[in-house]
């Protein structure tokens, strides 16, 4: 059989998968690539375009559980530009067609929702009829599926139009679909690869009542037939979907294609703030009159381009299963994987958090798996892929014994984690002193995990407060240590001497205290004798100090081995006490709390930005709360933040706020 057969079944194989059983094989990417190679083939030799080619049809045939719905207009799908070259040929192209050279193309960028696209039909402002794609020409009528989703009106607020014909995409939020996913694994039911998966599954399934549960949202973005006499933009119409009470997502209106470049590239730059997932920006001809004269070809409109992101998921093989020790004890089963490059990033390993996860997820070394990383987030694996399996892969039996140390491993009441309990575990002491050392702790730039595996293993530092007594003659003998990197380590390490009384707090590592928790001790007590001191009544009577964070806390500074340490710290010159700011920031004090998708700054920018005035960020809104900042989308905060009189900003605010 030839290469291009070959592909043309493949391809029917993965598109049956994907539209069909909700269940793919393929990574989107994967797909992709051998979708283009198959048009490639085809554009080479037009000859060999047979008429069932998934290149001559949009999505697939409908399967037979529900009724066919032949759409008024073919619905179709976007060509894709896989870089910022394809979306600038896009425009070339368009002007050329239009034969307008030098005069510039408004466009609309939207994001490119991930999720499952469908048409809702309202007459007379009432919703009458909803359907999947199918292949373009006819779908499947989901209409009661559909009427159990809180986003799609059942009656209009006024639409100018007596009948109108409505496009967009369901979608599951992430959050969502961790939910769904959690559950679905601890009552042995199969995973959904990805939240657009599930979706398409809570859509395309008979019973509505379960279509009810998955609490999915529909975004709007395009009307069937458009009547030119209404609206002259992509935008009026948006607008319109809008006010008639439909969601529609953000969008961005664009002078030129290099505004829509800039456009595409912040939307991907935000990607992972969206509640839901977005695989790519949609650049459309803000134009009515425009699109009408460029038209479409076969599947695609020629108005109309998909940017896509760097895919986010890859398959890949597990070739192994091991047991890593963390500094509190706790083994983490990690899965080693035939290694695959994410968005650039190269992946060996994903953690399996314990071994519920395993059993639930049923990871078997061997397996063939889905693996997820979203910006700058560990890695993680969705789902096995079953119909890889060959019978040859391994079930991960729990060792008993401390793959480091050997000593016995223990299972303590009321936890799923098992743990070594010999505090003088190489394994325990390393990580604890990566801890230490690490950015948001003592910051000691230098001294990285390699040479701190190195000197453990030679005996050179045993604790957190040897890092202090180093010297050259100690470590002249270390791998590639030249004076000078020797010289730079020793110059961090007395820097850190002076940290904030809180970094080293954190640093310690005592169990349920984090960066806030930290901070809320230092804050209280000023110095570390009075935190050593600190009885139980004390303590709880702090307010963001939880009942386990004490616990432990008194635990901690019981211990002779622990203030033995502190106390060398303390003869080495590390700071104990809080210091005072020299001179007021504009935030000292202030308290923000941040909803929703901020349009122009990151989450995390717009943080650190608090944070480098004086201020503080939490989570959660209480009447200690100066400002709540609230971006698109804010979320249930609102409501809190008015009851309790809280002073709610947008996001212009705060940046002028910010500027003072
Ligand atoms: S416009 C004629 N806008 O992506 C153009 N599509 O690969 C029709 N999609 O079938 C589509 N977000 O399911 C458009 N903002 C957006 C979109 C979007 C997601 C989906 C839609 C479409 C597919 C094309």
């Amino acid at each position: 059989m030839s290469k291009i057969d070959d592909l043309r079944k493949l391809l029917h194989y993965h598109n049956h998968r994907y539209y069909v059983q909700d269940d793919p094989e393929l990574t989107d990417g994967e797909y992709d690539t051998l979708y283009r190679k198959l048009l490639e083939l085809e554009q080479k030799d037009p000859s060999l375009i047979t008429p069932d080619s998934s290149t001559q049809r949009v999505g697939t045939t409908p399967s037979d559980k529900f009724e066919k719905v032949k759409h008024s207009k073919k619905m179709l799908s976007l060509s894709n530009a896989m870089n910022v070259d394809e979306l600038i040929q896009f425009d070339l192209r368009i002007k050329k067609d239009l034969a307008v050279n030098d005069t510039d193309i408004e466009y609309i960028v939207e994001p490119k929702l991930d999720g499952f696209s469908i048409e809702a039909v309202y007459e007379d402002n009432v919703f009458v009829l909803g359907s999947t794609r199918g292949d373009g020409d006819t779908g499947e009528d989901v209409t009661t599926n559909l009427k159990t989703v809180r986003s799609i009106p059942l009656i209009l607020n006024n639409s100018i139009m007596d009948r109108l014909e409505i496009r967009g995409e369901v979608v599951m939020e992430k959050s969502e679909f961790e939910q769904l996913n959690k559950l679905r694994s601890e009552t042995g039911k199969q995973l959904f690869a990805n939240p657009r998966n599930s979706a398409a599954g809570s859509i395309r399934q008979l019973d509505p009542k379960i279509t009810a549960k998955r609490n999915l949202k529909a975004y709007f973005y395009a009307l069937g037939s458009l009547d030119e006499a209404k609206f002259k933009k992509h935008e009026d119409a948006l607008e319109h979907i809008k006010n008639i009470g439909f969601k529609i997502t953000e969008y961005k209106k664009c002078e030129n294609i290099n505004e829509a470049v800039a456009a595409c590239k912040r939307f991907e730059s935000l990607r992972n703030d969206f509640k839901f997932e977005i695989d790519g920006a949609v650049v459309k001809v803000n134009d009515l009159s425009i699109q009408t004269r460029l038209g479409e070809r076969a599947r695609n409109p020629r108005w109309a381009i998909a940017y896509k992101f760097a895919p986010q998921e890859a398959t890949t093989l597990i070739k192994d299963i091991i047991l890593q020790v963390g500094r509190t004890g706790v083994l983490t089963p990690v899965a080693i994987l035939d290694p695959v490059k994410i968005s650039g990033v190269k992946i060996s390993r994903a953690t399996l958090h314990n071994l519920d996860e395993i059993s639930k997820k049923d990871i078997r070394i061997g397996d063939t798996v889905i693996l997820h990383r979203a910006g700058d987030v560990i890695p993680k694996i969705v789902k096995v892929v079953e119909s890889k399996r060959t019978g040859n892969e391994i079930k991960y039996m729990m060792q008993e014994n401390c793959p480091v140390c050997k000593s016995k491993l223990v299972k303590l009441e009321n936890e799923i984690a098992y743990r070594c309990l010999n505090p003088k575990c190489p394994s325990i002491i390393k990580e604890k002193i990566k801890h230490f050392v690490s950015r948001r702790a003592m910051n000691i730039e230098g001294l990285g995990n390699k040479l701190v595996d190195q000197m453990v293993d030679n005996k050179i530092i045993n604790n957190v407060s040897d890092i202090y007594l180093l010297n050259l003659k100690k470590i002249s003998f270390l791998d590639r240590f030249g004076e000078k990197s020797a010289n730079n380590l020793f110059n961090s390490i007395a820097d850190s001497k002076s940290c904030d009384l809180q970094r080293l707090i954190f640093a310690l590592g005592i169990r349920h205290v984090g960066e806030s928790t930290s901070k809320a001790l230092v804050d209280w007590y000023c110095n570390i004798d009075k935190i050593i001191n600190a009885d139980k009544e004390s303590l709880v009577s702090i307010n963001d100090i939880g009942t386990e964070a004490t616990d432990s806390i008194l635990n901690y500074f019981s211990d002779e081995q622990n203030l033995m340490i502190l106390n060398q710290l303390k003869t080495a010159g590390v700071n104990m006490e809080l210091k005072k700011t020299i001179g007021q920031r504009p935030f000292d004090g202030k308290k923000f709390v941040f909803s929703g998708t901020l349009s122009t700054l990151t989450r995390s920018s717009a943080q650190s930005m608090v944070e480098k005035l004086g201020g503080q960020t939490i989570n959660s809104i209480s009447k200690s709360i100066d400002y709540l900042v609230v971006g698109l989308e804010p979320g249930s905060k609102i409501t809190k933040a008015k009851k309790l009189g809280v002073n709610i900003i947008d996001e212009t605010n705060f940046i002028k706020l910010v500027q003072g």
